[in-house]
């Protein structure tokens, strides 16, 4: 992994870490100690997760309960206080890295969002667990306990996410299994490292800003945090008998109600089949919604890979190499720019 200068010797050196608690299964309280899915998430309090936990050599953990949901129900309210705060504190000089726990349902999404949004200079290390804390074996204290050593590490920037030993982008990963322990993936990027015995081996690059973002990330940072009611952006995905009853049905809504409501339709992903193919049926509908000023996107619904674009066919909706729910933070990004 490529590090960061080392600070200079007249600085003084971030000596504290913190652990920002969001809830999620890392959270979870079961009644039966061998019940890995009947579980409430977001229950145990981020400072009890912590203990016992090991502290890296030279840093203070301190903990702070931001939020405490399962991450299936997040949306801007969770976003924007995770924003604020995120910001917040990585301006402060003795602060080093933060770790947040956090549900594996949308932890793609939050990922994804902070790292376009503020592409840190120092780490930001999302963590998570498949088994609630209660259970006879959890996982969350040995991926917290993993997570503290990636913030901790020299060099170490950007948002990334810590789960059952690997480092993953928090622009490339996915959640690929609903069970398994070790529950993502970074497709065919693969992840940027792993945490083995408490010491991190890099593969590639931390996460950097896109060079494309740099100008606009004060833009979005006022549009996001400013507004209760951000651009709506909607998924829907191609299969067979597709035929556009849903777009439709969406675009007649948003006439009834009006074109000046804030919350009208501003944008859609469609998770294509393969390559990001359409139904015909279905790409006629979203053409007529283009038509209507939605902002249409089409990625793919393969757990893996992305599209491809031909340079021979005519491109009638734009693809995005994205997972969809990704694809869609990345186009309410880009509607905030109009
Ligand atoms: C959640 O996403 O909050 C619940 C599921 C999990 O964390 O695995």
């Amino acid at each position: 992994m490529h590090s960061n200068p080392e600070p200079r010797d007249d600085q003084p050196r971030p000596d504290r870490l913190v652990v920002l608690g969001t809830g999620g299964t890392i959270a979870g309280r079961a009644d039966q100690r061998g019940d890995h899915v009947g579980y409430r998430a977001g229950e145990v309090a981020v400072a009890d997760l912590l203990a016992g936990i090991p502290v890296p050599v030279g840093w203070r953990v301190q903990a702070e309960q931001l939020a405490q949901i399962d991450s299936k129900d997040i949306g801007p309210g969770v976003w924007r206080l995770l924003l604020a705060r995120v910001r917040e504190l990585l301006d402060q000089a003795d602060i080093g890295g933060l770790v947040i726990t956090h549900g594996t349902d949308t932890l793609e999404e939050t990922a994804y969002l902070l790292q376009r949004v503020l592409a840190p200079a120092k780490p930001v290390v999302l963590t998570c667990a498949m088994r609630p804390a209660t259970a006879l074996a959890p996982d969350g204290p040995q991926n917290l306990a993993d997570a503290l050593v990636v913030a901790a590490e020299p060099g170490a920037r950007g948002v990334v996410a810590v789960c059952a030993g690997r480092i993953h982008s928090g622009l490339a990963l996915r959640k690929v299994h609903h069970y398994r322990l070790d529950a993502f993936d970074s497709g065919d990027a693969g992840p940027l490292g792993l945490v083995e015995q408490g010491v991190c081996t890099g593969f590639q690059p931390w996460p950097v800003a896109e060079a494309a973002d740099c100008r606009l990330r004060p833009l979005w940072l006022d549009r996001l945090l400013g507004s209760q009611s951000w651009p709506r952006v909607e998924c829907l995905f191609s299969h067979g008998a597709a035929d556009g009853w849903l777009v439709r049905a969406l675009l007649a809504q948003d006439a009834l109600q009006g074109p000046e409501r804030a919350d009208r339709l501003r944008g859609l992903v469609v998770a294509g089949t393969g390559n990001g193919t359409l139904h015909a049926d279905l790409l006629a509908a979203l053409l007529e919604a283009q038509a209507a000023g939605v902002r249409v996107w089409r990625t793919t619904r393969c757990a893996s890979g992305r599209v491809l674009l031909a340079a021979s066919s005519p491109d009638l909706v734009p693809a995005v190499a994205l997972a969809p729910a990704q694809a869609r933070l990345a186009l309410l990004l880009d509607l905030l720019r109009a």
